[in-house]
């Protein structure tokens, strides 16, 4: 048993970051995993490893359609799939081994096994009960279930079990046209699967801008992606290997039926909380079953922070490393601060979709005035070179002001793209600073200023 100034429990994005920050501040500090290596949800099963695959894969695609045209003749590369999971395993190790030499630089102590909080000063660790001035649960999610659905994870997965098939599916079903299934979908349509998307709504990526859904939704298709909007899956029946999908289509409820070798189960995620014993300290949760905090991250029992997937907001890597960040300074006495409003959203697909900020639909929404600056990368000549020319970049400003109130991007390197976009947008920028901000040629990021001067007396190269 040893006493803290604060334990983490859990070591993901938020968990991790939050320890290193509180060891940075001066304070005692733990962190508990139940987990064999450090990372959560992100670095093992999460963002890391479907980022590594949807790189192979989209190399995969730029030889075998974009190679010949640069006179790059040859055979196009065969896959080796066990290689390709190795190389997957291999990113996975070195990231985690990575967070392993950080905690030992900043001499935080990992409390290896699940944590329970007996009482408020109080973790359990298997035998041992260690003493913490503060707790910060950052315990992070898991997939959601879906009724008639038995996930087994080898015909039937979350995208932990995608993200290690033994086999290249001949027909691949996702059920669910968010960020999972559009990023699973697309590695496994680039090795060949014939994928196809099941939607409850009638679009894709719901909580994205119009403008930018249906031009994804384009450019998937004719990736060879297909998609049934509308529809409600109602079961999946799996028989020696195979899968059978039912669902009914909600504008006439007719029942249709897929086949599949795997299906991908994406229909979101919820916070993991099991086992910390919240109800018996009587920690305060949102009927979603989030652990409700207050500004300052702190549970209604005194001490005890959360942050991350396991409360409200956004689920995504770089919101819980803010909130770990501010949580740990909260608790050093310093201020602590996220900005909700600027945190930017990305979509790893080619092209990638980036946004931040409000959409078109939530200004229209709450009747604010505002215009609309918007350059094709059709105009950006650097996207012409590199066969990258499809999508475009939005900016949306206040019609009176020109201050930036949204960004959406869907085109090269759109997740990178956005960051400028959220620095002037924290900055408080008008458009008009991006377009007077001189940018370097030839590069994508000038399809960003013209979309600025768009907002203004117009672009130059459309
Ligand atoms: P987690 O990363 O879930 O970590 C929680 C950790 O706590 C886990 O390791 C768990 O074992 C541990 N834990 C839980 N309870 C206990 C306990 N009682 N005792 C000890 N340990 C415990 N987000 C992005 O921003 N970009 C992406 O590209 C992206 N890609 C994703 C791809 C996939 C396939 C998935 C599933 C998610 C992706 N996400 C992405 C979301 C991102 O992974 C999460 O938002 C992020 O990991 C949340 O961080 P966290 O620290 O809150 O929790
Ligand atoms: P999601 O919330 O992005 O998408 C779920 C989709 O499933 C929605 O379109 C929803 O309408 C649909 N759906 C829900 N119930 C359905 C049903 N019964 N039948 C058919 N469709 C149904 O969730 P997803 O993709 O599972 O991802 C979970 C979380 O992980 C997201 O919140 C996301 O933030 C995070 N993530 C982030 C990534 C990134 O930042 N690049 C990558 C992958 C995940």
């Amino acid at each position: 048993m040893a006493s803290y100034d604060v334990i983490v429990i859990g070591s993901g994005p938020g968990g991790y970051v939050a320890a290193i920050r509180c060891a940075q501040l001066g304070l005692k500090t733990a962190c508990v995993e139940g987990r064999e290596t450090l990372g959560g949800t992100c670095l093992n099963i999460g963002c890391i490893p479907s980022k590594a695959l949807l790189h192979a894969t989209h190399q995969l695609h730029e030889a075998e359609h974009n190679f010949a045209k640069m006179g790059l003749k040859g055979k196009s590369p065969s896959v080796d799939w066990k290689q390709m999971l190795s190389y997957k395993d291999e990113v996975i190790g070195q990231n985690t081994k990575g967070i392993e030499f950080l905690f030992k630089k900043n001499k935080i102590d990992w409390l290896k096994g699940w944590g329970s909080i007996p009482e408020a000063g109080k973790v359990k660790v298997g035998d041992e009960v260690h003493d913490a001035k503060n707790i910060i649960i950052a315990s992070g999610s898991e997939p959601s279930s879906l009724p008639g659905v038995e996930i087994d994870e080898k015909v039937v997965v979350t995208s932990t079990g995608a993200l290690e098939l033994g086999k290249i599916p001949k027909k691949m079903v996702v059920i669910g046209a968010g960020v999972i299934g559009l990023e699973m979908g697309s590695v496994y349509a680039r090795l060949g699967a014939e994928v196809t998307v099941v939607e409850f709504l009638d679009t894709i990526t719901p909580t994205m801008d119009g403008e930018v859904q249906k031009s994804f939704q384009k450019l998937l298709q004719k990736q060879g992606l297909k998609f049934i909007l509308g529809a409600a899956v109602q079961g999946v029946e799996v028989s020696r290997s195979k899968a059978k999908v039912t669902y009914k289509l909600r504008k006439d409820d007719s029942e249709e039926t897929l086949d599949a070798d795997t299906v991908l189960v994406s229909t979101g995620r919820k916070p993991f909380t099991d086992g910390l014993g919240l109800d018996a300290l009587g920690i305060e949760m949102t009927d979603r079953g989030q652990i409700r905090t207050d500004d300052r991250w702190q549970t209604n029992v005194k001490g005890i922070y959360a942050i991350g997937d396991a409360i409200e907001g956004p689920m995504l890597a770089h919101k819980a490393e803010d909130e770990g960040m501010a949580a740990a300074e909260v608790i050093a006495g310093k201020h602590g601060h996220v900005n909700y409003g600027v945190i930017p959203s990305v979509i790893y697909t080619h092209p990638e979709v980036a946004s931040v900020g409000q959409t078109e639909e939530e200004l229209k929404k709450a009747d604010r005035a505002y215009k609309v600056g918007k350059f094709s990368f059709m105009g950006n000549g650097r996207a012409k070179a590199n066969f990258a020319a499809d999508g475009f970049v939005k900016i949306l400003a206040d019609k009176e002001t020109d201050r930036i109130l949204g960004a959406h991007i869907i085109g090269p390197m759109a997740g990178d793209l956005i960051h400028e976009i959220c620095v002037a947008m924290e900055f408080g920028a008008a458009a008009e600073d991006l377009a007077m901000t001189c940018h370097a040629h030839p590069t994508y990021s000038e399809a960003v200023r013209e979309a600025a001067l768009a907002c203004g007396d117009g672009p130059i190269h459309m």
